[in-house]
């Protein structure tokens, strides 16, 4: 061989290996999230990992960081703005706390049980809201999730509405939710979810907002032994991938993680709808006191609410438009 040719077929292989790795372009995905190993979210994050990992035939892989290993949701909301972090399954509290608009899914008593809930987070109206999350967070919101709806559980008696005022109440970090209580006269107390327990038990709190699946798998029960069932508020989880990753990641890329991520999404709703009753049952089977409370109760609360979130909320009315259909069909 000349050395002409030589030269030729060294540049020719070098160039075939760049076009080769350029077109791998293989990632380390890291996703964080604030929900302990045991809940539907951080399965769903697994199962996402392993999915993602399988479909793009192990190129890609994701290491899940749960139960806050990454900081709390304000925190990682900025690691995603940098870069830092490359996805997460957020509440919607931080989001709303940034884009206010997304306190319209919190408003109380918009619908009436899980499966409302489930339909109007697959619905187009909830759908349009995820695009104010490039320009209002700098994240890409990939789709909802959600836990169960929300209770009230108590270490005294709570019987409705107005037992709850004058209480410590502990509720998730977010505005809406905290203006719902202080319309109630509660002293509404945010602690992130892995706090709860200790909250309970030495009592820092005297009362918690919590979901059934949340007080049985985290065993908050055991801390407290009054429920009212009040199904007062849904309680969404987006999945987002940082802005600034997005943009460096192919089309294809893109594709995959978007249809990858949505299943596990809608499979945590499908799951937590599946489960509601009969984790309701479960807590009605066990040694504690459960009363219930409806909208009506509420009333003056939502009225308060309104008054603060219609202004600062204004997809609230294309969201309502989209119960009223789901009521309809
Ligand atoms: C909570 O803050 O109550 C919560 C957060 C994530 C999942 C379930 C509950």
């Amino acid at each position: 061989m000349t050395r002409f040719k030589r030269l030729l077929l060294s540049a020719t292989t070098t160039a075939a290996l760049v076009a080769a790795s350029m077109a791998v372009d293989a990632r380390d995905f890291r996703l964080g999230l604030i929900t302990p190993p045991p809940h539907i979210w951080t399965q769903a994050a697994n199962n996402f990992a392993e999915e993602l990992n399988k479909k793009s035939g192990g190129e890609h892989t994701v290491s899940v960081f749960p139960a806050r290993q990454l900081g709390n949701e304000a925190q990682m909301v900025q690691q995603l703005q940098t870069g830092a972090l490359d996805m997460a399954f957020l509440t919607i509290a931080e989001i709303s706390n940034r884009v206010p608009d997304f306190g319209a899914l919190y408003a109380p008593y918009l619908v009436e049980d899980i499966d409302q809930a489930a339909a109007l987070l697959r619905s187009d109206a909830a759908t349009d809201l995820l695009n104010k999350l490039p320009g209002g967070v700098g994240v890409v919101g990939v789709g909802y999730g959600m836990a169960g709806m929300r209770q009230v559980l108590s270490r005294e008696a709570v019987q409705g509405p107005a037992d709850i005022a004058g209480k410590k109440l502990r509720i998730t970090p977010f505005e809406p939710i905290r203006d719902f209580y202080t319309a109630l006269g509660a002293a509404p107390t945010p602690l992130p979810l892995p706090g709860v327990y200790d909250a309970l038990a030495n009592g820092q709190v005297d009362a918690i907002d919590m979901d059934f699946d949340s007080i049985l798998v985290l065993k908050f029960y055991e801390r407290a032994d009054n429920l009212l069932i009040s199904n007062h508020m849904m309680f969404p989880m987006v999945g987002v991938v940082s802005g600034r990753v997005w943009k460096q990641l192919s089309d294809a890329d893109k594709s995959l993680i978007q249809t990858t991520m949505k299943a596990q999404l809608d499979d945590v709703i499908s799951r937590f709808q599946a489960q509601e009753k009969d984790q309701e049952q479960q807590l009605r089977q066990l040694n504690i006191n459960i009363s219930e409370a409806d909208r009506g109760q509420f009333a003056d609360a939502i009225e308060s609410w309104e008054g603060i979130w219609s202004k600062k909320a204004p997809s609230l009315v294309n969201l309502r438009k989209a119960v009223t259909e789901i009521k309809g069909n």
